[in-house]
């Protein structure tokens, strides 16, 4: 069994576990090497829905689907009672549960959840500044002018009710603040900023700063991963060569910069001692973006082979160090995620956006599976 085949099976083996010891509750991130458990109300519930879709996928076991299946009526409940959707994160929860039931099954109920769950994120769209808001109550002295990398991933959504609908609005709004992002949050020497704001009135550009990084002007290297990816889809929906190359040049600084165990550290510019904290979940989403990338080079491109032998060696330590196989009561896929080491909160655990992306990236380079940001021919 090849070491992909090893970590899937583990994968599979733990989340169907889990789907008893959470209860119809979500993991969010972990406390002492147990999940958290919330009802659906923060950013991450999306993540153990795509999950579950992911392993039914994979295994075509009915326990995985009936689990997803529950997990999108809690969304539908969520999006009917506005339930703590005042944030751009609508993409990573509705493209995971929703938009997945509607890519795997043709359900049109959950298409129509999804669509309903864009038009909430185009609510987060200013047209002053002519960006998408990324968190707090338009107008918010402190965060009505951000903007932040990790929409990147968000987009996804909005593209694919553009593609559904026709309604071009979607796709004017994704594209401009796609833009925006890759001339803002990237910088030029391809590393970025975790968030950058605008002046609420004119628009202005007013000054890059982070949240969950360094400082200020340190490259988050989670905030980074989502850039990745991120830009790399939306090279998949537009077409458009420069985001392409911004997903490109944001990995080569990314893999440019792995550690001596190929799994980065919370921040690139984060002093490193024997006591600074890991996020292997960036490591993660990198890799997940790396294998979209990929696929839009072409056989002969000068990149593919460092970033063929990045993707391979991120992979490799996340399953050999940063796993949990080997304790098979474990809860986690991944340990020594960081939520927000600078916060303090959680900054050396189990994310449950670290194992999505891990096992998207597995089912993806061992079986074609992939994840549920895009239509599949
Ligand atoms: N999108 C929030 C985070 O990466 O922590």
């Amino acid at each position: 069994m090849s070491l992909w085949q090893k970590a899937i099976e583990d994968a599979v083996q733990k989340t169907k576990a889990n789907i008893g010891k959470f209860g119809g509750l979500f993991p969010h991130v972990s406390e002492n090497g147990k999940y958290i458990l919330n009802d659906n109300c923060d950013w991450t519930e999306g993540f153990w829905s795509g999950m579950l879709w992911l392993c039914y996928e994979h295994t075509k076991d009915e326990a995985f689907r009936e689990a997803a299946v529950q997990t999108v009526e809690s969304f539908k409940k969520r999006l009917e009672a506005h339930r703590v959707l005042d944030h751009h994160d609508i993409g990573f929860l509705y493209s995971l549960s929703a938009k997945a039931q509607w890519i795997i099954e043709r359900d049109p109920a959950a298409k129509q959840l999804a669509l309903e769950a864009a038009d909430v994120m185009m609510r987060r769209w200013r047209p002053k500044g002519r960006y998408i808001q990324a968190w707090g109550p338009e107008g918010d002295p402190e965060n009505g002018g951000r903007i932040i990398i990790d929409c990147m991933m968000n987009l996804p959504l909005l593209y694919w009710a553009y593609d559904q609908t026709g309604n071009k609005e979607y796709l004017d709004v994704a594209v401009t603040h796609a833009d925006k992002s890759r001339r803002f949050l990237v910088r030029g020497d391809d590393s970025s900023y975790h968030t950058f704001y605008f002046d609420q009135e004119t628009g202005e550009s007013l000054r890059g700063g982070t949240h969950q990084g360094y400082r200020d002007a340190s490259t988050w290297t989670r905030g980074q991963a989502w850039g990745i990816y991120g830009f790399a889809l939306s090279y998949r929906y537009t077409k458009n060569p420069l985001y392409l190359e911004t997903s490109r040049r944001m990995a080569r600084y990314f893999l440019e910069r792995l550690p001596e165990d190929d799994v980065v550290y919370w921040d690139f510019d984060a002093p490193v001692t024997p006591e600074t904290k890991r996020d292997s979940s960036a490591s993660a989403i990198a890799s997940a973006g790396l294998v979209e990338l990929l696929s839009h080079l072409n056989a002969e491109d000068a990149d593919r082979a460092f970033l063929e032998d990045g993707l391979h060696r991120s992979m490799k330590s996340l399953v050999e160090n940063y796993s949990t196989i080997g304790q098979p009561d474990a809860e986690g896929l991944l340990e020594h995620g960081s939520y927000s080491v600078r916060g303090g909160s959680a900054p050396d655990d189990y994310m449950i956006w670290g194992d999505y992306y891990y096992l998207e990236a597995l089912l993806r380079m061992e079986k074609g599976i992939a994840g549920y940001w895009y239509e599949r021919s």
